[in-house]
């Protein structure tokens, strides 16, 4: 039996991720990112979102490039969507199966990404259930080499704040005066810490997290925003409501925790809950969805649903960082 692979959490997760010229090498988190970069990235990504119908935006300036994606948790949305980004921009795209990869066999992620490295691959895309993976990695490949974090544990999800981020700049232009609830486990969500570093960055009106107290992120943990255990106080006024499932592969103990119905009971979100929001609210969701737990299934398919919009902008999104890092590449 081998040891378990530990990795050290790093705390220039931040400095890592730009060159000594100030651009975007590795995509590690949303965290000490300021307004520009973030408003450059949803600049750049609105140009890459193909208007449904019509077809899909495409560029070659990936092409030559090789994109692995090293998914070892499941993923639909963000496996697909860095699948697809990389191939419109032409790059060629290795979806390595992990189930039959020789990481199960006991090769350490290093050798892994070292065998990978070698066959030339320009960007790695890794998921990972340990913290502290991606970093790890970015320290550890050839100055050629950028990693993108497609979600760690449950720390972080750069790609998934940046598109729910463009998708509230779409509809309300501005971050400035809104009211944003974040409903669920924002206790095990990187989604939720992803988004909130992005919204506190451009300057979101309010930002709330409302969940039950075995779900709550630690109190310090986001100091700028206002916890609630109660659904309705949490959603008055809100302008966005996102709504996250219970992350219940990542807790040890499910003592305590609600089971769907009484969370639905409590914590689900209606559109009769949904009356004391802002007129103009929209509902989001990351996926994967469990309707009827988290979210009533006729307001997930309702018009002030964006979740469809999320989806779709998470292939824009995903463009434009590709891009952004291969804006290096082409020095090289
Ligand atoms: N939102 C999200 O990360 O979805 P997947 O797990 O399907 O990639």
């Amino acid at each position: 039996m081998h040891s378990p692979e530990i990795f050290p959490a790093l705390d220039d997760e931040t400095s890592l991720q730009l060159n000594t010229d100030g651009e975007l090498r590795h995509l590690l988190t949303l965290k000490g990112f300021g307004r520009g970069m973030l408003t450059e990235l949803l600049d750049e990504a609105e140009q890459f979102v193909s208007r449904p119908g019509r077809k899909a935006i495409r560029s070659r300036s990936l092409a030559g490039r090789t994109v692995a994606n090293l998914f070892f948790e499941p993923s639909t949305r963000t496996r697909a969507s860095f699948d697809l980004a990389g191939k419109r921009l032409g790059a060629d795209v290795l979806n390595l199966d992990v189930n039959t990869s020789s990481r199960k066999k006991g090769e350490s992620i290093l050798d892994m990404i070292y065998t990978l490295q070698a066959m030339h691959v320009d960007v790695m895309v890794i998921r990972d259930a340990s913290a502290g993976v991606p970093a790890f990695i970015a320290r550890n490949v050839d100055q050629h080499v950028s990693i993108l974090n497609a979600g760690e544990a449950d720390v972080s999800h750069p790609t998934q704040g940046l598109l729910d981020l463009l998708t509230i700049r779409q509809r309300f232009g501005k971050f400035e005066d809104l009211t944003v609830a974040i409903v669920g486990d924002i206790a095990h969500s990187r989604v939720a810490r992803s988004a909130a570093q992005g919204l506190q960055t451009l300057g979101v009106g309010e930002l709330r997290l409302i969940s039950p107290p075995s779900l709550a992120a630690n109190s310090n943990e986001m100091p700028y925003a206002k916890n609630y255990d109660n659904l309705a106080l949490g959603l008055r006024g809100a302008n966005v409501v996102m709504a996250l499932r219970i992350q219940r592969e990542r807790i040890a103990d499910l003592d305590g925790i609600p089971d769907g119905d009484e969370y639905y009971r409590h914590f689900g979100v209606t559109a009769d809950r949904l009356r004391v929001a802002a007129p103009d609210v929209i509902v989001m969701h990351p996926g994967p969805m469990n309707r009827g737990i988290e979210i009533e299934s006729a307001l997930a398919d309702s018009p002030v649903s964006v979740i469809t919009q999320q989806v779709r902008n998470g292939v824009a999104v995903r463009m434009a960082v590709l891009e952004r890092v291969s804006r290096i590449m082409a020095s090289n």
